[in-house]
């Protein structure tokens, strides 16, 4: 996914008014949070489907372990990331280790820097043993800098909170609401990761690729105070494909969702994008390929992509993306 359709989409979107705020009355952002909520904790292996997931955010008492992590989650993120709208309308961006605590004691831990050895399931990087506040008073420093190459550096972000993996448990959920939390801050909707066995599968490569960057770093400081400027430097020489590629198609799916609910809104109908495109002489080849590229803003509902007529020939004159 190329970077420049996204900043295009999103200029889009703020010629119609910016991200809504995120409540659970407009149903664009109830969508979003709740596959954000069901797909994050799949990560995690907790499985529910969509009509178990709205039985449990309707007020049913939760049955199982998924369904009780699921309403946290979904909690934690939705007062989170209204935080995070109110950063993007005043134009400040407020973050800091309080935040960073609350959000995993609001998932359900105990918000507590770990002290010595820990594992990562599945990966062979090995997070430091200690100075666990100083490693993320860098990630902080960091956040605050990523202004400039926005998805490189926030992808780095990513990887390097969870590297330093600073709680017992819950560090891909806190870290996953932070990274959402970076975005709504900076007016994009939330990026859902996707936790289905393929996809969960490219987003630990994603982390992967950068975990081979820094470990020198992390295997030099493992038990003894890490040096800020040394850090910082190697963090601002990282590079992301993978992760910074997920975030980017991610982001793609989001924003053409809340795109296209502003055109709704103004009364435009949506319609297949095969037909819209076949009105206009397109052959189903070439519509397949503009929707894979992100030339077309465009939602896909089971299996078949819509759109509006208004939406497709912006693209046609032009003066689209
Ligand atoms: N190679 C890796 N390098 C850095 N971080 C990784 C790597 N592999 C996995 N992770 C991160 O570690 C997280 C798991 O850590 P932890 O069990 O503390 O979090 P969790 O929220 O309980 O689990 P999950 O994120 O699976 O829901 C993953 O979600 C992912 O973000
Ligand atoms: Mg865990």
């Amino acid at each position: 996914m190329n970077e420049k359709l996204i900043l295009k989409r999103k200029k889009i979107l703020e010629s119609l008014g910016g991200i809504p705020e995120p409540v659970i009355e407009n149903k664009e952002w109830l969508y979003l949070l709740e596959e954000e909520t069901r797909n994050s904790i799949l990560i995690e292996g907790y499985f529910l489907d969509e009509e178990e997931l709205e039985q449990v955010l309707a007020g049913n008492k939760p049955l199982s372990k998924s369904q009780e992590e699921a309403i946290k989650y979904f909690k934690t993120a939705k007062f989170i990331y209204g935080l995070a709208y109110e950063n993007y309308k005043s134009k400040e961006f407020l973050f800091g280790i309080p935040l960073i605590r609350q959000i995993n004691k609001e998932l359900g831990f105990n918000g507590k820097f770990r002290k010595g050895k820990i594992k990562i399931a599945g990966a062979k990087f090995e997070p430091p043993e200690n100075y666990i506040e100083d490693w993320l008073k860098i990630f902080i420093d960091y956040v605050y800098s990523i202004n400039e190459n926005f998805f490189n550096n926030l992808s780095i972000s990513h990887a390097f909170f969870e590297e330093i993996h600073p709680f017992i448990d819950g560090n891909g959920r806190t870290g996953r609401i932070i990274l959402n939390y970076i975005l709504i801050s900076n007016g994009y909707p939330l990026v859902i990761i996707k936790g289905a066995d393929r996809n969960k599968q490219i987003y630990y490569k994603g982390l992967e690729e950068i975990d081979l960057q820094l470990s020198k770093l992390f295997t030099k400081y493992k038990n003894t105070l890490p040096d800020k400027e040394e850090v910082l430097a190697k963090l601002k020489e990282a590079k992301s494909k993978i992760l910074k590629n997920l975030i980017l198609e991610g982001l793609r799916e989001s924003l053409d969702r809340l795109i296209i609910s502003k055109h709704e809104e103004k009364g435009e109908e949506l319609k297949p994008v095969s037909k819209l495109l076949q009105n206009l002489g397109y052959s189903p080849e070439s519509t397949r390929q503009l929707i894979k590229r992100g030339k077309i803003i465009a939602v896909k509902i089971k299996n078949t992509w819509y759109s509006t007529e208004n939406l497709v020939r912006m693209l046609l004159k032009g003066r689209s993306i």
